[in-house]
């Protein structure tokens, strides 16, 4: 059995989380990553019949029945992480339609998985019947973002709209934009649901007042998107309350679209 440290999946959870941490996303222990792993994967790493103990998880989710991620624990503070992975961290098979988790490895003080896995593993659902790639959801506190969400409309074609112009690539990296959830009480079935329903759409989720999903095909498509965004907010921020007087235009972005070959989300430009 090879090493788990060493392993490639690891060993990019714990820069991601590291990185985070370092860009003041995830004070304390806010934030939350969770990575979809392959069966093979974790079998060069961990005997995957030896089960260390059975946790409920309080949902079901029969599509990603037998499914195994690494995920980050809950109250673990995110600066701690690649200190002691196997503390912060571990990989739980989901098991009897996704009503149990089986610990395989990490959670050795006893811990469990982050109190907004509904969250994540619904998300994980939606997004993969939009892209079968998809295998990572992330959870952050990005501050300009949440700011954003005290003093911008909450409308998602306007939220969206207000950040693809406050850089050019942004709606490259996001055509799909931002979707917007208001104030919901967080680690609960009922705002994964939510959550996973926005996933459907886009890539990209705020938690007003709180936070924001993101969502992709690894750990660097979701951190990615997620510092394009929060760049956007940290420049609306910036400027909301001078008068602006240059902008990107629609057809300036409908230029773009061309340029990069992506598509801006459906009746979201005015193009004459
Ligand atoms: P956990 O410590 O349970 O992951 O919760 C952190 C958080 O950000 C809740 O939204
Ligand atoms: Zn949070």
């Amino acid at each position: 059995m090879n090493d788990i440290l060493t392993a490639p999946f690891l060993v990019e959870m714990v820069r991601t989380a590291t990185n985070m941490y370092n860009h003041g996303w995830d004070e304390r222990n806010g934030g939350n990553i969770s990575l979809l792993l392959s069966e093979a994967e974790v079998s060069e790493y961990c005997n995957i019949t030896k089960i260390l103990r059975t946790i409920p998880t309080g949902f079901s989710a029969p599509e990603l029945d037998n499914r195994y991620f690494l995920v980050t624990g809950t109250g673990k503070y995110f600066k701690n992480i690649q200190y002691a992975p196997d503390v912060n961290l571990g990989i739980v098979k989901l098991v009897d339609g996704g009503k149990n988790a089986q610990l395989l490895w990490g959670f050795t003080d006893g811990g469990t998985f982050t109190s907004e896995f509904p969250t994540h593993i619904m998300s994980h659902a939606a997004r993969l019947k939009v892209n079968p790639k998809n295998r990572v959801i992330m959870h952050c506190h990005p501050t300009n973002l949440l700011a954003m969400t005290y003093v911008h409309t909450l409308d998602e074609k306007e939220f969206t709209k207000t950040l693809w112009r406050m850089c050019t690539e942004c709606i490259v990296v996001f055509p799909d934009g931002v979707n917007v959830l208001p104030w919901m009480l967080c680690g609960t079935n009922e705002i994964g649901e939510a959550t996973a329903e926005k996933m459907k759409t886009a890539r990209l989720v705020v938690w007003s007042q709180h936070g924001l999903y993101g969502a992709g095909a690894d750990l660097d498509e979701a951190y990615g998107l997620i510092e394009t965004a929060e760049k956007a907010a940290e420049i609306y921020m910036k400027i909301a309350h001078l008068p602006i007087i240059n902008t990107i235009t629609d057809e300036q972005l409908h230029l773009l679209e061309g340029r990069f070959g992506i598509k801006a989300r459906e009746g979201y430009l005015k193009i004459n």
